[in-house]
């Protein structure tokens, strides 16, 4: 699966935005407060208008404080997908458990020098885990393939039936770093600037599923 994030399109275009990339399978929305990251993007109210501008299946990637407090109302808004991060709640299960109550797939996200061991045991309460592959914050950084060994490992226990999750990367994904995410076994890839600072986004969600797929 092919999500292309929002962050690297035009904030004042973007029911055009979304349609650019209509084949995408999910539109990656990244929220940030200025607290959990050093970046402050978009919030609800956004998200419910890009909910009326387009059938793409919304993924919302929190990088905010309290998700126990903020996460749950994105579920209710309708986003198919509510990601908040690990290493912003002592009681990600909680967290978890609320977004599903309200409708939506939970996901965990991880930091790139987050160990992935510590929360293997309560990944059976997630729908989705996003490893980041960069510093949560900006797009266009560069991709850190070491955190590729955490999506191996969980890509194990998926495999051995003892997970159902979909496995997810975020940062750095681009034409040349798809395929060794594709080989460690990731289910769905996250990528700004490499489909919107192109001159066809969605020519280029295509380029980047076939490279996966190779
Ligand atoms: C970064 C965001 C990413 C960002 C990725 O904190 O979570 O979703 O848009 O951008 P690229 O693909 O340019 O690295
Ligand atoms: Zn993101």
């Amino acid at each position: 699966m092919i999500a292309p994030s929002i962050l690297s399109a035009d904030f004042a275009r973007l029911a055009e935005e979304a349609e650019a990339v209509a084949t995408a399978d999910w539109l990656h929305v990244d929220v940030m407060d200025a607290h959990f990251v050093p970046n402050l993007t978009l919030g609800l109210p956004v998200v419910q208008s890009l909910l009326k501008a387009t059938d793409i299946p919304l993924d919302c990637h929190l990088m905010i404080e309290d998700p126990a407090r903020w996460a749950p109302p994105y579920a209710e808004a309708g986003a198919y997908n509510v990601t908040f991060h690990a290493e912003a709640t002592d009681d990600p299960v909680a967290v978890a458990r609320d977004i599903r109550a309200a409708g939506a797939k939970a996901g965990l996200s991880v930091k790139p020098n987050t160990p992935i061991e510590p929360y293997l045991e309560i990944l059976r309460d997630f729908d989705t885990l996003l490893v980041m592959s960069v510093e949560p914050g900006f797009g266009g950084q560069s991709f850190i393939s070491a955190v590729l060994d955490k999506a191996k490992i969980v890509r194990r226990l998926v495999d051995a039936g003892e997970l159902r999750l979909v496995v997810e990367i975020d940062g750095g994904i681009n034409a040349d770093t798809i395929e060794q995410a594709a080989e460690a076994g990731i289910d769905c890839f996250v990528a700004g600037s490499a489909i919107y600072n192109t001159a066809d986004p969605g020519a280029t969600v295509e380029k980047l599923r076939s490279r996966a797929a190779a």
